[in-house]
């Protein structure tokens, strides 16, 4: 293999409990005005209190916005650039899980660049530096404190598009584990097993041919050395922590641990890109209004089980962390955090299945950047191994 390997990221990483009091002070730094963005249920928070409170500390005229939605829907965007509009902010400060933090990107994006949002979605077309962007994330999580990527709900097809760019990148994140503990169990389980599959499939991605147009051609460019080490050590947090928090949402070792995880998954996958799973639930989650951690962490151990012959040692390596197969030790860790054991228990029907499988391979920035060549009837058959809920199933399916 060619040595090659690309690290975009936050220019300032800050993690450890209390952190988030450092908001105040970087905010300051970037003048005199701040706009935050949260949602409602957050806004209500001992943790936003504690953001909030240092931006007042540190002298800052603040506007907060609370209208953020899961699935960052275009009247939250329109909602959010508007008030920006009026205050004309100098930095923008997000506090919550991955709408929120995508919600501020495209609103550091819009209040810098001229609209509409569809402009945006062709890769690389974000023209240069955004409003600088302060990333307190609630969740351990998206890892969109650290990622180029936004996904938003496009306001015309009401489907699910990303909107990427080396410039989305937060400036800051802020990562305490005090932010993240009042995360319900659900919430904490879905969002912990979507950062181990930023993990895993940023550890198990393609792999390009190194060259100055890949690289400044792509914001995403596919597994390399900086990400396989980033995403082994996510996976060792993530799985060393992940039953802990969500059985108990008060230990605060285990929190850091996830959200430890979540960071590196998500410098990870900013740079490697993830890839069939997360293809996959785009159309499982539409179909089934299920959660996005709750499709890509049921759909990843048959995503890893196609991929199985592509990629044998990053397997290997793997099964050394998970302490073995490491197919049926993510599908096992799935059960235990409660995600549905089946496709067919969230409600998909069988003849549902071909469909999902078309619908999902026209997301080229994914499926190509799966390991092993993915065709309808490749997908498809992932997903009768998942509507089943037997991983094994698939690998004799196939040989
Ligand atoms: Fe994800």
């Amino acid at each position: 293999m060619t040595d090659f390997a690309v690290l975009r990221a936050p220019s300032q990483v800050l993690f450890g409990a209390g952190m988030a009091a450092a908001a105040g002070p970087l905010a300051a730094g970037y003048g005199r005005r701040a706009m935050v963005i949260t949602d409602p249920r957050i806004a209500e928070t001992e943790g936003f209190a504690t953001v909030r409170t240092a931006l007042g500390a540190a002298g800052l005229d603040v506007v907060v916005f609370t209208g953020a939605a899961v699935d960052v829907p275009v009247d939250a965007v329109d909602a959010a650039v508007a008030l920006g509009g009026e205050r004309e902010p100098d930095v923008i400060v997000a506090v919550g899980g991955g709408s929120v933090i995508d919600l501020a990107k495209v609103t550091a994006l819009l209040l810098t660049h001229p609209g509409p949002l569809s402009a945006y979605y062709p890769v690389q077309s974000v023209p240069g530096p955004v409003l600088p962007l302060i990333a307190l994330p609630t969740t351990a999580g998206t890892g969109s404190e650290a990622t180029p990527v936004s996904v938003i709900t496009d306001g015309a097809t009401g489907m699910k598009v990303g909107v990427a760019s080396p410039h989305l990148i937060p400036r800051h994140a802020v990562c305490d584990p005090l932010l993240t503990v009042g995360a319900p169990p659900t919430v904490t389980a879905h969002s912990g097993i979507d950062a181990l599959s930023h993990a895993i499939e940023a550890y198990m991605a393609a792999r390009e041919t190194p060259s100055p147009e890949l690289v400044l051609g792509r914001p995403q460019v596919g597994k390399n050395l900086l990400s396989d080490a980033l995403a082994l050590t996510a996976t060792r947090a993530i799985a060393a922590n992940l039953v802990r928090a969500v059985e108990d949402g008060g230990d605060i070792e285990a929190r850091s641990g996830m959200l430890y995880g979540s960071l590196l998954a998500g410098i990870a996958f900013g740079n490697s890109g993830v890839s069939a799973a997360h293809a996959l639930q785009f159309a499982v989650g539409a179909a089934t209004h299920t959660s996005h951690g709750l499709g890509t962490g049921l759909l990843l151990p048959y995503v890893m089980e196609y991929n199985r012959p592509a990629r044998p040692a990053e397997l290997e390596a793997l099964a050394e962390i998970l302490g073995g197969d490491p197919v049926a030790a993510v599908h096992e860790l799935g059960l235990r955090i409660g995600l549905p054991a089946s496709l067919a228990e969230i409600g998909v029907e069988r003849e549902d299945v071909r469909g999902l499988a078309e619908a999902s391979v026209g997301i080229r920035r994914l499926i190509d950047n799966n390991p092993r060549p993915l065709d309808a009837d490749a997908l498809e058959s992932i997903l009768d191994a998942a509507w089943r809920g037997e991983p094994a199933r698939l690998s004799s399916a196939l040989a």
